[in-house]
């Protein structure tokens, strides 16, 4: 049976079952629903709670945890299943009208040298008006950022 658990109220939310933990960090999420596309019996944002881990298969639900491009979502599995890998190489790609996505083995310090966050998914602002920095935070939505040709509509 799964549970919700919230850690530090609307900071950090995990969702369980036996076999996975799904964590949710709501200040990273931009809403792109890729990982409601990807399963949308899991997650359900008008159901709550919003991730169901027994309305699929572990494997499945770690596959739609990785689609997801800014690291709002992560899992640990439980059941001896493979863990999320640390890709080989870091990759950048850039959204038009959004934000940049990184993959890879991220480390993103401040200029103190604290940790701001290792993760292996992120999205970063690049309109520069994020509340959020150096995450994106969707503000680029509403200033019309653009980096293409008019008309486009804004990435998420
Ligand atoms: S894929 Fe990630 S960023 Fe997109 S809606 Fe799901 S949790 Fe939010
Ligand atoms: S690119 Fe999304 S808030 Fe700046």
């Amino acid at each position: 049976m799964s549970t919700e658990k919230r850690h530090r109220s609307d900071v950090q939310r995990e969702y369980r079952n036996e076999q996975i933990v799904v964590h949710w960090e709501p200040r990273y999420c931009i809403h792109t629903g890729n990982c409601i596309r990807h399963v949308p019996e899991v997650f359900n944002p008008d159901a709550h709670p919003w991730v169901a881990v027994d309305s699929a298969t572990a494997d499945q639900i770690a596959e739609a945890v990785m689609k997801c491009p800014t690291g709002a979502l992560s899992f640990e599995r439980l059941d001896g299943g493979e863990q999320e890998p640390h890709p080989e190489e870091t990759t950048i790609t850039e959204r038009p009208n959004g934000p940049l996505y990184v993959r890879g083995h991220v480390r993103i310090t401040a200029a103190d040298g604290t940790i701001i966050r290792e993760a292996t998914r992120v999205a970063l602002c690049r309109c520069g008006q994020s509340e959020n920095k150096p995450f994106c935070d969707l503000s680029h939505r509403k200033i019309g950022f653009r980096t293409s040709e008019a008309g486009e509509p804004s990435e998420r």
